[in-house]
């Protein structure tokens, strides 16, 4: 078996969370890669956005060999290997990496710290070049970090491409199709799935056996090493959290700051109750529960405005503003506790699919989650 990944572990870059509570995943992650014992992995344009000293020290100690045909260093030298080799069960494996040149630009800004920003080559020339270095090798894998069509349109150019592998995107995982003689598949995002394909080999000749995808959910048990570091990574952003949610307040766009849903009770005790009933006034404690409690990038959507004036910051500052509250529905209720009246707050059914997004909440139904939560 061949462990292989097509690149962007450090995550797509997002705004609303800390990049210094990404950095210290992306620290943990590329550990843990090295633990797992991959047998190569390609660099994705996404995995510069902490700047290219960030990635060199990051992948200096790694055990696993890192490939990209076309991230190049300023002096247009290969910034990795462009491609590595491998024996396994008898055969020779050849792999190459190749990221996406349309990300050419923002690879250039995000790792121009020294002046001397890293350069993307075009992909056809580039992944060209490196098979041919590994095209005598049995089986030829091409990591492509880029939107599927494009991935499949390389490998099709690539004849001794036998197998591509893509990645990036918000895209959901893809057991193997068959392009001609060639196999793609897809990882899918945020590392939540492992795609897995059986080769059979007849007279220099790939078939496939069997292709499927694996959803890495609470199903599998943990394995105690990886619980260990997993721990160890949370543990690190608990000691963090201070500098991690520092400054983050922005000013309420409407209704003054938040209060807390302990305020509203007094005066709407009977929706009180009934929002006690539903999960959102408990949806903290899930957090404690899988020791996330001190992780920023849960509160967005676990708590009552986090990042903003009033709003959830860290569990000891604000523990009245724990949970899904009364505010995460309404909007900030400063200005209406000061005037209580009808005619008052946001649209509570335009904010559901801000925290109940496909990736936090794949089963969101309005017909069938709305009901559970009126009162
Ligand atoms: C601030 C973020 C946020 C908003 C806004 C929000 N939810 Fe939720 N919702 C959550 C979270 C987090 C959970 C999971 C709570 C837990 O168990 O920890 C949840 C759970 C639920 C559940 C329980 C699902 C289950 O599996 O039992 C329902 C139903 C639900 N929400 C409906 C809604 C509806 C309808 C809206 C809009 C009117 C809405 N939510 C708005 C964050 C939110
Ligand atoms: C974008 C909003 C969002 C973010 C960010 C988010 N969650 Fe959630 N989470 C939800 C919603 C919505 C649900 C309810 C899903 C449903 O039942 O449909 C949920 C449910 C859960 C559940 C299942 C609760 C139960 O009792 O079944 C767990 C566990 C959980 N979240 C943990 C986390 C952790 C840990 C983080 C941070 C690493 C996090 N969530 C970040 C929105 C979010
Ligand atoms: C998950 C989102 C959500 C949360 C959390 C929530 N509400 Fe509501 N609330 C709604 C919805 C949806 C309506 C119905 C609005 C409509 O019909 O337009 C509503 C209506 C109301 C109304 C109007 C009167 C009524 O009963 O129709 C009041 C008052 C109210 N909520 C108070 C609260 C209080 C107090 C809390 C906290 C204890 C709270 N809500 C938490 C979604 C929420
Ligand atoms: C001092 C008492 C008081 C407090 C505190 C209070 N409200 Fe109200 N609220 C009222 C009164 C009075 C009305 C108008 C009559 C009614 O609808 O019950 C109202 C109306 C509402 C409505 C219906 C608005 C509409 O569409 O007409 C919502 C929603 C609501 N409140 C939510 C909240 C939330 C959320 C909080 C906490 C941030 C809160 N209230 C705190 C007294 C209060």
């Amino acid at each position: 078996m061949a462990l292989l990944d097509a690149g962007g572990f450090f995550g797509a870059a997002d705004e609303s969370q800390s990049s210094l509570e990404d950095q210290i995943r992306g620290d943990y992650l590329v550990d843990a890669m090295s633990t797992l014992s991959y047998d190569a992995v390609n660099l994705g344009g996404q995995d510069v956005r902490f700047g290219e000293d960030f990635l060199t020290y990051h992948l200096s100690d790694v055990t696993f060999p890192v490939v990209s045909s076309n991230l190049l260093n300023a002096d247009g030298s290969p910034y990795v290997a462009t491609t590595t080799r491998f024996e396994r069960g008898g055969y020779s494996v050849g792999v190459v990496g190749v990221l996406d040149d349309g990300d050419a630009a923002q690879v250039a800004a995000e790792s121009d710290a020294a002046g001397e920003p890293l350069q993307v080559a075009a992909m056809a020339d580039a992944a060209a070049s490196a098979v041919a270095e590994v095209a005598s090798a049995d089986l030829v894998v091409l990591l492509a970090f880029m939107a599927p069509a494009d991935a499949e349109m390389l490998a099709m150019g690539l004849p001794d491409v036998d197998v591509v592998v893509h990645a990036g995107g918000n895209l959901q995982p893809s057991a193997a199709t068959e392009l001609g003689s060639q196999f793609a598949v897809g990882t899918g995002y945020d590392g939540k799935w492992v795609v897995r394909l059986d080769l059979d080999e007849d007279g220099g000749a790939w078939s496939q056996r069997s292709s499927f995808v694996v959803s890495m959910d609470g199903a599998w048990p943990d394995d105690p090493e990886m619980d260990a570091h997993y721990q160890a990574y949370l543990a690190e952003l608990a000691e963090a959290a201070d500098e991690i949610v520092a400054g983050i307040e922005q000013e309420v766009p409407a209704g003054g700051s938040y209060v807390g849903s302990d305020t509203c009770a007094v005066c709407h005790p009977s929706q009180t109750e009934q929002w006690q009933t539903t999960p959102h006034s408990h949806a903290f404690e899930t957090l404690v529960e899988t020791n996330h409690d001190y992780s920023p990038s849960c509160y967005a959507c676990h708590t009552v405005g986090f990042g903003f004036v009033g709003g959830f910051l860290l569990p000891e500052d604000t523990p009245e503003r724990m949970d899904v509250g009364c505010e995460s529905c309404h909007g900030a209720g400063e200005e209406h506790v000061a005037a209580p009246g009808p005619g008052w707050g946001l649209e509570p059914t335009d904010q559901c699919l801000g925290c109940h997004t496909p990736e936090d909440s794949p089963q969101f139904d309005m017909g069938t989650y709305l009901p559970q939560v009126v009162h």
